[in-house]
């Protein structure tokens, strides 16, 4: 089980109001993240790994992980056969974790959720693991990952249920009427921490971007 401390950033994380105290609040938890999650059971790197693999050929590249934390799944993309992954986190204590894995060809620290400094259609495929979430990022992030994903390219991110109710489900929807991205994949909803006290489900999409 995750200690009393895990529990209390997570709490803090998610009742979070502005992306300094995310940060902030990342920074302090960045060296023992790996171990707490690992300790909770933490389920959204592996079925996104699981989505990305099924639908976008090894080798694409490059790859952003948005929201890459100390890069879990940098890690496993690298040994799954993706050669290019960038890493972007509004914490630079995650990062330096992320740094040290030694897996990511740049590291950005940047917030989502507002304009992002890349070209359009910059990136293969992006993937983004429990970072649109409570107190995290919103809808308002999707846009910019859409835009900097190449036609053809695939978005893999989760979404906990607050926000697909809240909206989410509603966007996604407009962005097939759209035509902007197609829903290749959605999972059932599923419990990201079977080890944690927070109950509420999130699902793993799969896009493509057209
Ligand atoms: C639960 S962690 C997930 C990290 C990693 N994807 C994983 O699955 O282990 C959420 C991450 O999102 C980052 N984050 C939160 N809000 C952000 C924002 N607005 N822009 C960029 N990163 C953000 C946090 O710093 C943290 O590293």
């Amino acid at each position: 089980m995750a200690d009393s401390k895990h529990h209390g950033v997570l709490g803090a994380v998610y009742a979070a109001k502005r992306p300094e105290e995310v940060a902030a609040l990342y920074n302090s938890w960045s060296q023992t993240y790996d171990a707490d999650m690992s300790a909770a059971g933490y389920r959204h790197p592996t079925i996104c790994l699981a989505l990305l693999a099924r639908h976008l050929p090894r080798g694409a590249a490059p790859l952003l992980d948005a929201g890459a934390g100390t890069g879990l799944i940098g890690e496993w993309l690298n040994i799954a056969g993706y050669p290019e992954v960038e890493a972007l986190d509004i914490s630079e204590g995650m990062l330096a974790q992320a740094a040290r894995k030694g897996v990511y060809s740049a590291l950005h620290c940047l917030a989502l959720g507002g304009h992002l400094p890349f070209a359009d259609g910059a990136y293969a495929g992006i993937i983004s693991a429990g970072v649109f979430t409570s107190g995290h990022v919103g809808v308002e992030g999707l846009d910019e990952l859409i835009r900097i994903c190449r036609p053809g390219g695939v978005i893999v991110l989760t979404v906990k249920n607050t926000l697909w109710e809240a909206g989410f489900a509603a966007r996604i929807t407009e962005l097939e009427a759209q035509g902007l991205v197609t829903r290749i994949e959605e999972t059932r909803p599923y419990i990201s921490m079977p080890g944690e006290a927070d109950t509420v489900p999130s699902r793993g999409l799969a896009l493509r971007v057209i």
